[in-house]
């Protein structure tokens, strides 16, 4: 196989990075943006990036060189003309990217293929505006893109099997870790996680105990690099609200997505974590972290509770073929650095314990959210193990 040529359509936080990953591994790429502003913070931050790898022994300078002139900035469309791949990481409004999906069917070669990086939106409502939609999907990475190693592939109801194997083919040769799941709300990553934020969040709304106590339970119990509360922070309350608010009408208002009040007024009152300063914790560096309640018991409670309902979204998943438990499994682990995958990590804890946290919180609740997943009732009814 030929390298693929590669236009990267937005020149934003996800483009770039795409942008860089594929020079570095040899790609020539293309990286526009509508704004010229943008195409010059875009390569000035490239640069910085490639200079500290060659700091740090990474890069040799040759290479920096090499990938330097791998990657071309542009403000025409009509340079992907010669592309093998798209790939569309720009502003998340349906509107817009059929406007620039249109007007790059209409300049693109016959063989290339058309993707978009969205997390939100469906693949669908996105192919629905091209003549050809049969070479279309999702291909949809994590921030930063450069170095998280998962890539979501997602075919929509009008893309060509074939199309998927070579796009799949494409991102794999980035030196990624490709799992092909069906275009619903969340892909994988982003509906599984959810009771990861939901039920910490849940704990803490209960008063059963404060942020510093379920992250502390988490990374020890649990092995979590992060808590919730910290990783919520982190990503930004600002965009880890949105991304619950979505999923949740996504799913028709599935009570297990139910987003919390909490973390909505934290949104609300612009305290997004540590890109302000403040969020569940205060990042003054003047003000003493808040200290954990180390209980051991309690501990090991909350770590089950919020572990049980990840493992009961990790079933559905599979229950719904939204992927194969392997790539279910894989996904949790590069996507969001989890300590194992959540099927795996079920077996070897016993799946009778998970149903039974699952079915004592359904009985003390009587609220949907807390039902078993079927799938799960099945695997510790007959001994099976997914895989
Ligand atoms: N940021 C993340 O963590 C993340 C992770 C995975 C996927 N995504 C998805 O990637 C896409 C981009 O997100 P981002 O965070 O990089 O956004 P961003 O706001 O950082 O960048 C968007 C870029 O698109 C450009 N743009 C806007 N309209 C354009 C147009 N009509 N033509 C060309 N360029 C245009 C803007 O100038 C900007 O440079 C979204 O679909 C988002 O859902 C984001």
């Amino acid at each position: 196989m030929n390298t693929p040529k590669i236009f990267v359509v937005g020149a934003g936080t996800m483009g770039q990075g795409i942008a860089q990953l594929a020079a570095q591994k040899g790609h020539d790429v293309c990286l526009y943006d509508l704004h010229s502003i943008a195409l010059e913070k875009a390569k000035s931050q490239i640069e910085k990036s490639l200079e500290k790898l060659v700091e740090k022994g990474k890069l040799t300078q040759e290479n920096q060189v090499e990938i330097l002139r791998k990657l071309k900035f542009v403000n025409e469309l009509h340079e992907v003309a010669h592309s093998d791949l798209v790939i569309e990481a720009i502003v998340e409004d349906v509107a817009i990217k059929h406007k620039v999906f249109i007007a790059l069917e209409a300049l693109a070669s016959e063989d290339c293929i058309l993707a978009t990086n969205t997390s939100s939106l469906s693949i669908a409502s996105i192919a629905v505006a091209l003549k050809v939609p049969s070479r279309f999907l999702g291909i949809h990475f994590f921030n930063p893109a450069t170095l998280m190693p998962l890539v979501e592939i997602i075919p929509s109801v009008l893309t060509d099997p074939k199309i998927t194997v070579k796009a799949k083919a494409y991102i794999d040769g980035l030196g990624k870790d490709t799992v092909v799941c069906k275009d619903t709300p969340g892909f994988i990553v982003n509906r599984v996680a959810r009771p990861f934020y939901g039920e910490a969040l849940r704990i803490y709304e209960e008063g059963i105990a404060d942020f510093a106590t379920i992250d502390w339970a988490m990374k020890t119990f649990g092995g979590f690099k992060m808590g919730p509360f910290e990783l919520m922070d982190y990503i930004g309350n600002d965009v880890n609200y949105t991304v619950t608010e979505t999923v949740f009408e996504a799913f028709y208002f599935d009570p297990r997505f139910k987003p919390s009040f909490t973390q909505k007024r934290l949104k609300e009152a612009g305290l997004w974590g540590k890109k302000t300063g403040r969020g569940f914790y205060s990042y003054d560096p003047n003000e003493e972290k808040p200290k954990p309640n180390t209980d051991e018991k309690m501990g090991m409670e909350i770590f089950n509770r919020i572990l049980s309902m990840l493992v009961n979204e990790a079933y559905d998943a599979v229950f719904m073929q939204v992927a194969s438990p392997k790539d279910i499994d894989l996904a949790m682990v590069k996507g969001v650095n989890y300590p194992r995958g959540l099927l795996e990590w079920s077996v070897a804890m016993g799946p009778e314990k998970i149903l039974a946290t699952l079915e004592t919180l359904f009985l003390e609740y009587g609220e949907d959210r807390y039902r078993p997943n079927p799938l799960l009732r099945k695997c510790v009814r007959e001994g099976l193990i997914l895989g």
